[in-house]
């Protein structure tokens, strides 16, 4: 063999291998944290990776205990190159991993349930992935039984994953047209409404608000039995998508018959 003859391809970690099968069919999972609690509620996570395995360790033994032997079980350590490769822009904490989606009748299966014990979120047409994600992560603090979006934007895309701290396995996240909500009375907040402050929200509620630009659609308002408004000063034109979903759902817990979440 001469000193230009056939050069070995540097093979690929087998870890990466299970990524890359997986990777089409599976949801991101994007930092320690998303990790945490996609696990903690139940998601099947084929792969997951860590920059460094033994810092994302004692972030578990610091923070997330009760996970820590499945993350031993389950992280492997790559190079920060190989680990960068994989997500947009890289997290602190350097971790990441792949979860395969809720099956979608599952889901519908949970919206649908009856009695319902928790509120159903809907975001009707919404614009902002940001936002989305902050109303999931909102939505799975409270309990809430999901949320529902209308319209084009993708609930379980990456940037809303991301938002929603893999707590997208919390709470039932699907995309359906306003002809196919749950059943339920529909709370639809709009600043035309009556004072949510008199008002006590059922458990078996549809609190259904409208997107950032133009908000509540003609089908959603049409489809809604009160609608409800938020206190806001006058000469304040309307509050952010999310910080109203906040609002409404501390309503509902504080005013509601279920015992807060605990
Ligand atoms: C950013 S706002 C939409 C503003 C939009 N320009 C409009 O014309 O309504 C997004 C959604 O948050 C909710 N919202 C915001 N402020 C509210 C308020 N004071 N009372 C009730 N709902 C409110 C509504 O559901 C609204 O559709």
């Amino acid at each position: 063999m001469t000193e230009s003859g056939p050069q070995s391809v540097p093979s690929v970690p087998p870890v990466l291998s299970v990524w890359r099968r997986h990777a089409d069919a599976c949801v991101l999972l994007d930092g320690f944290h998303a990790l945490k609690h996609a696990l903690r509620f139940g998601a099947e996570v084929p792969v997951a990776v860590a920059g460094d395995r033994a810092g994302a360790l004692a972030l578990a033994d610091e923070l997330a205990p009760d996970v820590r032997e499945r993350l031993d079980g389950l992280l492997a350590e790559v190079a920060h190159e190989a680990y960068a490769g994989l997500v947009a822009r890289p997290h602190p904490t350097a971790v990441a991993a792949l979860a395969v989606r809720p099956p979608r009748a599952a889901n519908l299966a949970a919206l649908a349930r009856t009695p319902r014990r928790t509120p159903v979120v809907v975001l009707d047409q919404p614009r902002n992935l940001g936002n989305a994600g902050a109303v999931i992560r909102l939505a799975a603090g409270f309990g809430a039984t999901g949320v529902v979006t209308t319209g084009t934007l993708d609930p379980w895309h990456p940037t809303v994953v991301r938002g929603g701290a893999g707590l997208h396995f919390a709470t039932a996240v699907e995309r359906l047209e306003v002809a196919e909500l749950p059943p339920g009375p529909v709370f639809a907040l709009d600043p035309e409404g009556e004072d949510i402050r008199g008002l006590k929200l059922p458990d078996d509620a549809l609190l259904a608000f409208g997107s950032e630009r133009s908000g509540l659609s003609r089908e959603l308002r049409a489809r809604a039995d009160h609608l409800v408004a938020l206190p806001m000063r006058p000469q304040v034109s309307s509050y952010n998508l999310a910080t109203s979903v906040a609002m409404t759902l501390y309503h509902w817990s504080a005013t509601g018959a279920v015992p807060p979440v605990s």
